[in-house]
């Protein structure tokens, strides 16, 4: 079958050379040029009949990788219903339908996932259908499925679907792909005929803009079906939906890790990313993770890029300010390293600046990989924010946390305290429900968690952050909304800050203003510091080269304060 349509694909395809420039034979089917007497379109198809065997060994060889040859072209007698091609020859189709392009063309897109929304199209180089298929395998192979099994497939058209058929076919498994419209009792007697231990769905589908429920059918479907032990479920959509124990997801979610990734946070494991995602999160999830003791620019600026080279890194974390400082010095201390393990490219601790995720993602990700605006907090135990917690292929806004983890109901309170409803608004950000990650006190200071978290908006937890949800949907964080200052990704209050101040011999006390005074042209008046902190606020001078006199009116208020 597989044959009958790509010989006439063939065909087809070089007709209009054969229409327009006559009968150069090598020119529209290499392999042809062996074949004697063959120089036109209608000549190459009476070689085909008549040379059967020449024909299809030359197409079977030229066209396809064979792990081993075969020795016989064919043994066919139609009248005995005996049918066997390329006797003795083995390969893979995988192979074929991947590995063989990624060698030549990595980034030829194999894909276009023309989605349920138009305009909403997906791309698929075959390097990453390659990837998704390995990963697939490798998972499959773990869960038991081996050689000979046949995997029911219940999914819609999209390119995960086509992973899992691959990713069958590269492990020697046969797939029982059952059309996504048919009804639980339809799949269930698919599933007992292909006698399936495996079955791979996705959350929901989407069709003529309605959701439809597949894993729900997939629950009652396998209800009949003892044979089943695992439910694999990829997310199409981003409403969770209720697993089981025979239930595996198939991504992680935010970055997309999977089995024999190497995880690179850089983070310290004495901050809190450093615990949720370089210790706890990829150990829990038997994963490899780094451990990072140095500095981005030790001994060189490269260091980062030379590390996922020589460590080959799939995911990498970072804090934005190491990306604005390793900015600064330049591409070539990334380019000059290979990055292309490089999957997912993830920040957090402080807003990202449009040139710094434009240069991350550019220049570190070649363009190529995801960059994820994490947002979450110690608070918070991990990540509650951020751009494709569900869809591995949703769009990515620079700059924005986006779409609410599972399980994470954020809510934007607004000046009087009421919870915001409409879109494109700012507000207090606090999130409706509990999640397990949560923080649940204070060492030693219960009352001070309640205080800070729970009673400034009744009923919901309270992040202390501010933020914005544009027209869309999408969160973008702003910023703290207390007195505290957020240096690389740090939270740090005024008070620890004077702290240190004040350890200096020079200073003997200390206190933040929150604007200084200035020229117009950006200088600060420091002459007017001194007076304020002299108490000689009676002879300040001249004032009038100062942007904003009433900061003036500020520093000595807040001055008089700390006295
Ligand atoms: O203000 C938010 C900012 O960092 C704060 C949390 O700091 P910490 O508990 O030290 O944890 C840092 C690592 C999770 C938040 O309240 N923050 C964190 N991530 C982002 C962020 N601000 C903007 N965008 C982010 N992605």
């Amino acid at each position: 079958m597989w044959f009958v349509s790509l010989s006439s694909r063939i065909l087809r395809s070089y007709s209009h050379v054969l229409g327009r420039r006559g009968c150069n034979t090598a020119a529209f089917m290499p392999e042809a040029a062996g074949f004697e007497g063959v120089s036109s379109r209608s000549s190459l198809q009476d070689f085909s009949v008549s040379n059967s065997d020449t024909f299809w060994s030359a197409v079977a060889r030229h066209r396809l990788s064979w792990i081993s040859p075969f020795t016989a072209v064919q043994d066919c007698d139609l009248s005995q219903g005996r049918i066997k091609w390329f006797d003795g020859g083995k390969l893979n189709v995988s192979i074929n339908c991947l590995d063989r392009h990624v060698h030549t063309s990595p980034e030829r897109v194999a894909l276009i996932w023309e989605k349920d929304e138009p305009g909403s199209e997906v791309k698929i180089t075959y390097r990453s259908l390659l990837e998704m298929t390995c990963r697939l395998g490798n998972l499959l192979r773990r869960h038991g499925v081996k050689k000979g099994d046949c995997v029911t497939i219940y999914m819609p058209a999209c390119p995960l679907a086509v992973a899992s058929m691959l990713a069958c076919a590269r492990i020697g498994a046969a797939h029982n792909v059952v059309f996504a419209g048919f009804s639980a009792e339809a799949l269930s007697e698919r599933i007992r005929d292909a006698q399936s231990t495996v079955v791979i769905t996705v959350n929901q589908g989407v069709r003529g803009g309605r959701v439809i429920e597949l894993k729900k059918t997939v629950d009652t479907a396998v209800q009949s079906c003892p044979t089943v032990k695992q439910v694999f479920v990829a997310m199409r959509t981003e409403n969770p939906v209720i697993m089981t124990d025979r239930d595996v997801p198939m991504e992680e979610y935010v970055f997309s890790y999977n089995d024999g990734d190497i995880f690179g946070c850089v983070a310290d494991i004495g901050w809190i990313t450093g615990h949720s995602y370089a210790v706890y999160g990829p150990l829990a999830n038997g994963g490899t993770t780094v451990l990072f003791e140095s500095t981005p620019i030790y001994p060189d600026p490269g260091r980062y890029w030379e590390m996922v080279q020589r460590l080959k890194i799939n995911q990498f974390y970072g804090a934005p300010t190491a990306i604005r400082l390793l900015l600064k010095y330049g591409n070539h201390w990334v380019q000059k390293y290979d990055r292309s393990t490089l999957k997912t490219l993830g920040t957090v601790g402080e807003p990202i600046n449009t040139e710094a995720w434009q240069w991350y993602y550019s220049v570190v990700g070649d363009k190529r990989c995801p960059v994820v605006d994490t947002w979450w907090q110690t608070e918070t135990g991990g990540i509650c924010i951020a751009p494709r917690p569900s869809q591995p292929d949703a769009e990515i806004v620079p700059g924005m946390a986006m779409r609410p983890f599972f399980g994470i109901k954020p809510v934007l309170m607004d000046s009087e305290g009421k919870v915001a409803t409409s879109n494109n608004t700012s507000g207090a950000l606090c999130i409706a429900q509990p999640w397990p990650g949560m923080a649940r006190t204070i060492h030693n200071d219960h009352q001070r968690f309640t205080a800070t978290y729970c009673q400034p908006y009744p009923g919901y937890f309270f992040t202390g952050d501010g933020a914005y949800r544009s027209e869309e949907g999408y969160y973008q964080i702003t910023g703290r909304l207390d007195d505290v200052i957020n240096v690389s990704g740090h939270r740090i209050g005024t008070a620890e800050i004077e702290d240190v101040v004040n350890q200096c011999p020079a200073v003997a006390e200390s206190a933040f203003a929150q604007r200084l005074p200035k020229t117009r042209s950006g200088k600060i008046m420091r002459r007017v510091l001194r007076k304020v902190v002299e108490c000689e606020t009676d002879t300040l001078g001249d004032l009038s080269t100062l942007d904003d006199p009433t900061v003036v009116e500020e520093i000595i208020q807040g001055h008089s304060e700390l006295k």
